[in-house]
């Protein structure tokens, strides 16, 4: 990962509230037979949630940069070609293949894995090891509530998670072929029980754009944006720390661990103050050139859920 990338082009930034009017818009000319393949399309999936208790004091990044600067490089390493290139994607039938140390394992078609499972909206921090961030309103729901419904046994001490391997529709997947697919990820079993981590099926009211993990993904606010893996089809309960992409790729710049920590710095760049994507007023050319800039809070500022977590490590340390 570098933490610039200067081919991006970046003409097409909308705000949240200009997002929905634009939707009212293609409904009202739905109306009248106007636009209507892509007024299905957008109405298709909007669902059902409780509305969050999980706030952050800023501003929610619009809708259009959350969805056109991602990182998934299953369909490329530039900030926008998950956008453009990740529609190939199948994403129905889904099913998530749980097993290891767990009670039941299968494989979970989504639907029953998700049947009972109320869904909420929980805006969080997202800080990515770049030195960007944004604030996200995903849907979705504590990982845990996964785990209550296969059993977790005594002896799980780790949870690895992995991402979909379709080389046929995932064009990064050919164009980089010395990268460690599947893309893997892994938690401390006390982290991934952790209220705070979820797994999100949604953002902006919406099911989840294939470009930010559709269907399912983790995502971990206390951690470098990194660990929060996208499209996943494997959960494996295991006594062993899981092997994890970045870190297998260059050990000495992604731990395992990889809370955000401003007093550690990245080997080739200072961790203590992060962009904030599309944070200006002034919203032209490429997001990582514009927007303020703010102080890199520890944990990303959720310390008071998880510091504890840490208790033994010295929290200057790389881990
Ligand atoms: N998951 C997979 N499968 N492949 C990836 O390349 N990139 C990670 C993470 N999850 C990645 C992934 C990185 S580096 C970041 S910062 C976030 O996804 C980006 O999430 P977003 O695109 O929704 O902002």
């Amino acid at each position: 990962m570098s933490p610039y990338n200067n081919n991006l082009k970046y003409s097409d930034i909308t705000s949240k509230v200009d997002f929905l009017n634009r939707r009212q818009l293609i409904a009202g000319a739905s109306a009248v037979g106007i636009f209507s393949s892509l007024s299905k399309s957008v109405q298709a999936d909007i669902l059902k949630y409780k509305k969050t208790e999980y706030k952050v004091d800023a501003e929610v990044t619009s809708k259009s940069d959350a969805t056109s600067f991602n990182n998934f490089y299953e369909f490329g390493t530039g900030k926008n070609d998950p956008k453009n290139n990740s529609s190939m994607m199948k994403i129905k039938p889904w099913s998530v293949e749980i097993d290891g140390l767990v009670d039941k394992p299968g494989n979970y078609n989504l639907d029953d894995l998700l049947s009972g499972i109320s869904l909420e909206e929980r805006i969080y921090r997202f800080r990515c090891v770049e030195a960007w961030s944004m604030v996200v309103p995903w849907i979705g729901f504590s990982l845990s509530e996964i785990f209550k419904k296969v059993g977790i046994r005594s002896n799980a001490k780790y949870v690895a998670f992995q991402t979909l391997y379709r080389p046929s529709e995932m064009v990064g997947i050919g164009s980089n072929p010395r990268f460690p697919w599947p893309y893997v990820e892994g938690l401390r079993l006390d982290e991934a029980i952790n209220p705070l981590t979820m797994i999100a099926t949604g953002m902006y009211g919406e099911s989840l754009p294939n470009q930010n993990g559709a269907p399912l993904r983790l995502v971990v606010p206390w951690k470098y944006g990194f660990k929060s893996i996208k499209s996943i089809v494997k959960i494996t309960l295991t006594d062993t720390q899981p092997e994890t992409t970045w870190n297998k790729l260059a050990p000495k710049e992604y731990g395992f661990y990889s809370n955000v920590n401003p007093n550690v710095d990245h080997p080739r760049w200072s961790q203590a103050r992060e962009r904030v994507i599309g944070g200006s007023i002034f919203k032209l050319g490429t997001p990582l050139f514009n927007g303020s800039k703010r102080d890199t809070p520890m944990f990303n500022g959720y310390g008071k859920e998880v510091a504890n977590l840490y208790s033994g490590m010295d929290l200057r340390k790389y881990y």
